[in-house]
């Protein structure tokens, strides 16, 4: 089944082309386009702006997606769009125009959830891969483990109490004067950080676990604020000015440490749900599932615990229109579908869907 899937729930205008079946699941194009510049002027994400450049851009990417694909409407046979979470004002573009497009071309509307097709985005890679199976999805918006007991029945059992994981990332890459988003950046100073450690030449600060006791919770704000402090203070030792760069070795130290702490702290709690659920399958997705670090210790994790680890191609963790188009297509499957009156939902309430189209 080929379907056109569009993604605009924060800062990436996105569309996809995937063509899916019980027996293949296969990206026959995909478009992002980012505003990632636009934001970094403001260091982090303007609603209104990044509303104003969907619109700008999804005709353009939708496009781009059907000649990338070689295929028109005519070629497809449904359309997909992101619903919620996100940004109301981005979701509503993305809604909108897939309504638009699929009432226009008369093919079957489907919903999705921004969540599940991160999670979904790990079945190109696994084409095996099948529900039931725990899933981690960890990026700029959200911190998330469901226990996934079929492709589009995702229950909560464990989620972030203050920050997600991305947003503290960037967060201290910000303080460290590193360019928005500063997950990349942090990954590369933190993987100077390990071999400086390996090596005996560098301390690590003492942070403290995002992971919580007795729950599947974390809170990320402590260790975030704890880097914030520790920066403030050596800005103060070392008579800095706010704007004065920070040295580099500091930054590695602080990027190491951070790293050190979030990447530990979601082990142990993923490790806490492994012997709680014995589910032998975890999928780990979103932006944050593209650290180097956190895949290499989830594996080892997963290893020791004798769990198959799933995990998308770092191109598939942020955000595209092929992870949409892959869990519209199980959302398909399992009859949902949407009409005319599908709206945008910013926090993840589950719209009553019906089919009218
Ligand atoms: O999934 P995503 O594209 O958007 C949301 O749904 O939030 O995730 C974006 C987040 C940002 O916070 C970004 O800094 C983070 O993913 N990120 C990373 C890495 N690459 C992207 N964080 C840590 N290490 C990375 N390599
Ligand atoms: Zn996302």
């Amino acid at each position: 089944m080929r379907i056109l899937a569009i993604e605009s729930s924060c800062d990436e205008t996105a569309a996809a082309i995937v063509d899916i079946g019980p027996h293949h699941r296969q990206i026959l194009s995909n478009v992002v386009a980012s505003q990632i510049n636009t934001h970094a002027l403001y260091g982090g994400v303007v609603p209104e702006i990044a509303s104003r450049a969907h619109i700008e851009a999804i005709s353009m990417v939708t496009q781009q997606a059907q000649r990338d694909a070689s295929l028109t409407l005519s070629d497809l046979d449904a359309i997909a769009v992101t619903y919620t979470p996100g940004l109301i004002g981005c979701l509503l573009v993305g809604v909108s125009f897939a309504k638009s497009l699929a009432f226009s071309a008369g093919l079957p509307l489907i919903p999705v959830d921004h969540i599940k097709a991160h999670a979904a985005a790990a079945y190109f890679e696994h084409p095996t891969l099948e529900a039931p199976f725990t899933a981690f999805v960890v990026s700029g918006g959200h911190t998330s483990i469901y226990s996934v007991s079929a492709p589009s029945q995702f229950e909560e059992i464990g989620g972030t109490r203050d920050d997600a994981a991305g947003e503290a990332f960037d967060k201290v890459g910000r303080i460290l004067g590193l360019p928005y988003p500063g997950g990349a950046a942090m990954d590369a100073l933190a993987a100077e950080g390990y071999a400086l450690l390996a090596e005996g030449k560098l301390d690590k600060i003492s942070l403290p676990s995002p992971a919580l006791r007795d729950t599947f919770d974390f809170s990320f704000s402590g260790l975030k604020t704890a880097c914030v402090n520790y920066i403030h203070n050596y800005r103060q030792i070392h008579g800095l000015d706010k704007t004065d760069p920070i040295p580099h070795e500091e930054r590695v130290r602080v990027a190491v440490s951070f790293t050190d702490a979030a990447v530990q702290g979601i082990c142990k709690t993923l490790e806490k749900v492994m012997h709680h659920t014995g589910e032998k399958k975890l999928v780990l997705a979103g932006g944050v599932a593209a650290n180097s670090h956190l895949r290499k210790a989830v594996l080892s994790v997963a290893e020791k615990e004798n769990t198959a680890l799933y995990m998308p191609p770092l191109k598939l963790c942020g955000d595209n229109g092929a992870m949409v188009g892959a869990q519209a297509y199980f959302e398909y499957i399992a009859g949902i579908r949407a009409g005319t009156d599908l709206n945008a939902f910013a926090s993840g309430e589950t719209a009553v869907i019906c089919s009218t189209l």
